[in-house]
C-alpha cells in the first residue's frame, strides 16, 4: 500500500472513496467531516437524524456524492462514543474501514480526519493509528492455493489531516508501516503449517531478516547445542527428526551502553505434545506454538527498520516436541544450561524447558532485563480468556515498563500473581524443580518454572496461548495469527531510551 499526503480542501478532492469519521451521539458534525458535509448539502447530517448513521464504533456506510463533489464515493465511518475515543478505537475502526473498502472495489482512497477530533492527540500518533490500522486490517496470508483470492486491493491511500506537519505526517506513517509490517511477519510465520516451517526454516528466516536489517546473527545447531549443554532444548527436541535450532540476534543501537534488552521466544514448530500426547481433534492449532518466537522476530524486523537508541539480544530456542523411541519420558530428570536439574512430570509441558534454556543463555549474553513470549499454557485461557496475555514477573518496576509500552501499543495484558505458596507445586524430591505440578493454577505455575532461570535479571513472562491467534475477525485482526506482542516489544525497545535515530 502507498501512502501520500494531500492539503487539498475536501470539496474539491478527486478520489475514487472518501473516508470521514463520525462520533456517536453528536449533535453538530466535526471537522472534516462537518466540512464534507456542508458540500453536501448536509445529506450526512440527514443520515444521522434519520438514525441511518448512529456513528457506532466500526460502522461503516457507503454513500454517493450526489454530484455535489468530484469525490466518487463515501465511506462515514463510526468511532463509537465521543467520551469514549482512544486512538486504539481509530486504529481498529480503520481496519474496519480498509476491509469494507477493499470488499466494494476500492483502490484508491482518502482518509480525512483532523487531530481537532481529540486536542489530547499528538498528531504523528494520529497518523500513525490510521496507517497501522489499515495495514494490519487488510493483512492476508496467502497460504498454498494455486488460485489467489483475487477481489482486488487497495493501492494508494492519501491522508487529507489538516493542521498536520510534515514531520509529523512523515514519523507518523513510518511507524505506522513498519509497526504494522513487523506485526503481519510474525502473523505469516505463526500460520505457516509445521511442514513448511521447521526449526531449520525458521532459523533462515531469522537470517534473512537480520540481513535485510543489518542486525548480527548467529544460528547455533545441534551440535553446538550439544557442546553448550542446551540439554533442556535438547530433551524436548529428541523425539523429532527435525533438529533444533537457537537462534541469536543481536541488534546494537547504543554501543556505549550495557543494557541490553533480552527477548526470548518460544519456537516450538509444532507440539503434539510428546508421549504424554494431546487429543487429537484441534492438534493441527499447534503449528502455531512458535507464536513466541515469531514476535520476536517480528520485533527485530521493527527495530532493525527505526533503528532506536538501546541494544537488544533475541533468543530464540526453536524445536519440536514430536513422539517416538528417543523421546523424554515422565519421571526423567534432565539437566539444562543453567545448570539446574528437572523433573519432566509432563512431556506437554515442553515450552518452558526450551525457554528455560533460553532465558539462561541471554543472561549468559549479558542481558540486563528480559521479557518471554510463549504459547505457554492453555490455562491462561481458562484464567482470561482470549482477551488478554497473561504477564507475570519477578520485578514490579520492570513490569511497569512493559505495561506502559503495551498500552501505548495497544495491547491488552494482565498480570497474574507469583506469589511463593505457588512454588510448591514445582518441588521435586528428585531435582531441582519439575517442570509442572498439576492442575491448580497452571499458568502460574509455567511463570514459577521459567522464573526460576531469569534469576535475579528483571524479567517478564507474557503467556499469549489465548491471544496469538483470532478465532474470528475483530478490528486489527482478521481471523487467525494475530502477531501479538510484537508491537509491545517494539515499543518496549522506542521507551527503553526514549530517543528514536
Ligand atoms: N503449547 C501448549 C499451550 C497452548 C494451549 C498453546 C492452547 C495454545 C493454545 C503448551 O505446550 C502445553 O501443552 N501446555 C500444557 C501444559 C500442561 C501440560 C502443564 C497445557 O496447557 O495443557
Ligand atoms: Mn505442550
Ligand atoms: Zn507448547
Amino acid at each position: 500500500m502507498e501512502w501520500k499526503v494531500t492539503g487539498e480542501a475536501l470539496a474539491s478532492l478527486v478520489t475514487d472513496c472518501l473516508l470521514v469519521v463520525h462520533t456517536q451521539g453528536e449533535e453538530a458534525l466535526q471537522g472534516c467531516t462537518r466540512e464534507v458535509d456542508e458540500a453536501l448539502d448536509h445529506r450526512i447530517s440527514g443520515l444521522v437524524t434519520e438514525g441511518e448513521i448512529t456513528g457506532k464504533h466500526g460502522e461503516v456506510t457507503l454513500i454517493h456524492n450526489w454530484g455535489k463533489i468530484p469525490a466518487k464515493r463515501l465511506l462515514v465511518l463510526g468511532l463509537g462514543k465521543g467520551g469514549e475515543l482512544d486512538l486504539d478505537k481509530v486504529k481498529n475502526g480503520m481496519a474496519i474501514a480498509a476491509r469494507k473498502a477493499r470488499a466494494a472495489g476500492v483502490k484508491q482512497l482518502t482518509v480525512a480526519c483532523s487531530p481537532t477530533l481529540n486536542n489530547r492527540w499528538n498528531p504523528a500518533d494520529l497518523v500513525q493509528a490510521v496507517v497501522e490500522g489499515f495495514e494490519l486490517g487488510v493483512y492476508r496470508y496467502r497460504g498454498y492455493k494455486e488460485e489467489q483470492q483475487e477481489d482486488g486491493s487497495l493501492d494508494t491511500v492519501w491522508l487529507a489531516m489538516p493542521g498536520v506537519t510534515d514531520s509529523a505526517f512523515a514519523a507518523g506513517i513510518e511507524r505506522g508501516r513498519v509497526f504494522a509490517a513487523a506485526t503481519n511477519t510474525a502473523r505469516d510465520l505463526t500460520h505457516e503449517p509445521a511442514n513448511k516451517l521447521t526449526p531449520s526454516i525458521l532459523a533462515e528466516r531469522a537470517l534473512e531478516i537480520a540481513d535485510r536489517y543489518g542486525i548480527e546473527a548467529e544460528v547455533l545447531d545441534e551440535q553446538k547445542l550439544n557442546e553448550l549443554g542446551m540439554d533442556a532444548l535438547l530433551a524436548v527436541s529428541r523425539a523429532s527428526a527435525e533438529a533444533p535450532r537457537m537462534i541469536v540476534l543481536h541488534y546494537r543501537g547504543a554501543p556505549e551502553s550495557k543494557e541490553i534488552l533480552g527477548w526470548v521466544g518460544k519456537g516450538v514448530t509444532f507440539d503434539s505434545g510428546g508421549i504424554q500426547v494431546k487429543p487429537g481433534r484441534g492438534m493441527e492449532e499447534m503449528k502455531g506454538d512458535m507464536a513466541g518466537a515469531a514476535a520476536v522476530l517480528g520485533a527485530m524486523q521493527a527495530i532493525g527498520a527505526l533503528k532506536p537508541h538501546c541494544n537488544v539480544t533475541a533468543v530464540i530456542p526453536t524445536c519440536e516436541n514430536m513422539i517416538n523411541g528417543n523421546g523424554y519420558r515422565p519421571g526423567d530428570v534432565i539437566s539444562s544450561f543453567s545448570g539446574k536439574t528437572i523433573e519432566i512430570q509432563h512431556t506437554d509441558a515442553e515450552g518452558r524447558l526450551i525457554l528455560a534454556d533460553g532465558l539462561a543463555y541471554a543472561r549468559r549474553l549479558g542481558a540486563t532485563s528480559l521479557v518471554n513470549v510463549a504459547t505457554l499454557t492453555g490455562a491462561v485461557i481458562v484464567a482470561l480468556g482470549y482477551a488478554a496475555t497473561g504477564l507475570m514477573t519477578n520485578d514490579e518496576k520492570w513490569a511497569e515498563e512493559v505495561k506502559a509500552a503495551a498500552r501505548v501499543a495497544g495491547e491488552k495484558m494482565w498480570e497474574l500473581p507469583m506469589f511463593e505458596e505457588y512454588g510448591e507445586y514445582l518441588k521435586s524430591e528428585v531435582a531441582d524443580l519439575k517442570n509442572e505440578g498439576g492442575a491448580p493454577a497452571g499458568s502460574i505455575q509455567g511463570g514459577m518454572f521459567l522464573k526460576h532461570f531469569a534469576e535475579e535479571t528483571p524479567w517478564v513472562h507474557l503467556d499469549i496461548a489465548g491471544t496469538a491467534e483470532s478465532k474470528k475477525e475483530s478490528g486489527i485482526h482478521p481471523k487467525g495469527s494475530t502477531g501479538v506482542a510484537v508491537r509491545t516489544l517494539a515499543q518496549l525497545a522506542m521507551r527503553f531510551d526514549g530517543q528514536v535515530k
